[in-house]
């Protein structure tokens, strides 16, 4: 198998197939634009054609025949048994029309960098433990199948990187982070997340929440206002909160985080911070018409939109939808992802993606003041995980398991607590939200639940203003079956 390069999913293409015109020739075409607009790149390895026909539910047949095409008028290529991709002849400039270049002017020109701290207004309930993964105890969230982690192969890949280590792996490194590392990612985000960036926009962080705190460092100054999904994430409440923000909690719709409220009570915002993908903690997918005006709103009035997609990885329903920073043109969104749901926390690996080199390169150096620059050999080793398909690989095992998981425990729920809760199954992540048909019984879950042996989130503990009592979060990618189940029975002890 090809070394180097990943293993693809065209998650960005549609296929149509109420339509008349063939599903091949439709691949064809979404493929050959992909790679005159550079959304494939040069060397980019195709996906088998057998994984393609699955993904999109098609004929393998189609995607043969379109494959077959693309070759013979030259924009794939391919070598028995390696593997098909994109053709090296796409790298000549008279090839490609000219993508559209973000420039300096496009970016948004408020905010002086490096803001003064003002710790005056900092308030500390957010930064305390917020439950990672000591334990494995049902129904914790934010843990990763852990036990089903190929660690051997990382184990083998970091032997060989020791064996063979370079004076490059063991300095001082580029602030902005270890650049095959900056590439694989910038060449993943372009395939599945629709984003068209490139590793000098990337910075490699210790974790998103580093990344938050960077982007809060860079722009939030005392008293400015930020927009906050309520219910939301408190690691970047913390980070707002810490730079003296006045944090300005937004409720959270059926279309994800309420705009028109935002617009209403708090029309001099500098930041907002969503998470479009999978709103954490409810689940909500936000979709286009409301991502549309939201970038457009955040145009007309100078604001950074923060976008934290912690956990796209792993969809159950529906194709993934392209990232809010794959349709920013003017350089407002701050993308921010991580390692820590895809691999593990402890990785302590996430990036940010910039509007342009230049404020990467600004980032780095804010980034350098605290701690140079993140651990080489880990961001190596992932690397080279990535590039030898392990990771692709990783996620898709993880997401048939997860998806299993997922079901059988809203089987189980539904089967002994029917009467109790009410079930709101995920179409991604590794969550989702129970409410308890009685609310009353509450504050004795919230009493018992530690010492029956379950973690229970209640969502208000998320929450700053608008409440949702009765409301739990359900993690379900740790565990085994045995183990979800022992978890409602618990839980059904608990209420019965
Ligand atoms: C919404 C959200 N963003 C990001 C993260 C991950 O943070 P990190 O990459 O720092 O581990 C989490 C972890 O729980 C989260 O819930």
């Amino acid at each position: 198998m090809a070394k180097s390069a990943p293993d693809i999913s065209l998650t960005f293409i549609r296929l149509e197939k109420s339509l008349k015109k063939p599903l091949y020739i439709q691949l064809y075409e979404a493929v050959k634009e992909a790679v005159l607009s550079g959304m494939l790149k040069p060397g980019d390895r195709m996906p088998a054609s057998r994984n393609l026909s699955k993904d999109f539910g098609i004929a393998r047949n189609a995607v043969v025949k379109a494959y077959e095409q693309l070759m013979l008028e030259g924009y794939l290529g391919g070598k028995t048994g390696a593997g098909t991709f994109v053709s090296v002849l796409m790298d000549q400039p008279e090839f490609l029309p000219q993508r559209n270049k973000i420039t300096r002017n496009d970016v948004t020109p408020n905010a002086g960098l490096f803001s003064p701290l003002s710790s005056n207004r900092f308030q500390s309930p957010y930064m305390g433990h917020d439950s990672s993964c000591e334990q494995r105890i049902p129904f914790q969230n934010s843990f990763p199948a852990i036990h089903e982690f190929p660690f051997k192969t990382w184990a083998r890949i970091a032997a060989e990187l020791y064996r063979n280590i370079h004076t490059l792996h063991l300095g001082y490194d580029h602030g902005q982070g270890y650049l095959p590392l900056r590439e694989a990612i910038a060449s993943q985000l372009r395939i599945s997340r629709s984003i068209n960036c490139e590793a000098g926009q990337i910075v490699i962080v210790n974790g998103s929440r580093q990344g938050i705190h960077l982007i809060s460092e860079m722009f939030v100054r005392a008293n400015d206002q930020c927009w906050i999904e309520d219910p939301g994430y408190t690691g970047a409440y913390a980070a707002f909160s810490r730079a003296g923000a006045e944090i300005c909690p937004v409720p959270v719709t059926a279309q994800g985080i309420d705009l028109d409220y935002a617009v209403a009570n708090y029309p001099h915002a500098k930041l907002v911070y969503v998470t479009p993908s999978h709103q954490f903690p409810l689940g909500i997918t936000m979709p286009l018409q409301e991502r549309l005006r939201l970038l457009k709103y955040a145009e007309e009035h100078q604001m950074v939109i923060i976008e934290d997609d912690y956990d796209s990885d792993f969809r159950y329903n529906g194709r993934p939808i392209p990232a809010l920073k794959g349709l920013d043109t003017k350089g407002h969104v701050y993308y921010v992802g991580t390692f820590s749901k895809s691999l593990f926390p402890a990785l302590r690996i996430g990036y940010i993606v910039l509007p342009s080199p230049e404020i990467a390169g600004r980032f780095a150096l804010a980034k350098a003041i605290t701690d140079r620059q993140s651990p080489v050999i880990d961001q190596a080793i992932l690397t080279e995980f990535i590039r030898s398909g392990h990771f692709q690989r990783h996620l898709r095992k993880m997401s048939t398991l997860y998806k299993k998981a997922q079901d059988e425990l809203c089987e189980l729920l539904r089967l002994h607590l029917q009467d109790q809760v009410e079930v709101y199954p995920a179409d991604a992540g590794m969550h989702f939200v129970i409410m308890l048909k009685d609310v009353s019984k509450t504050d004795f879950l919230l009493q018992k639940r530690a010492s029956a042996g379950l973690v229970l989130m209640p969502i208000d503990n998320l929450s700053l203003k608008f409440k949702m009592p009765g409301y739990f979060l359900i993690g379900f990618t740790g565990f085994t079956i045995e183990e979800l189940k022992s978890g409602v029975m618990i839980l059904k002890r608990l209420l019965g």
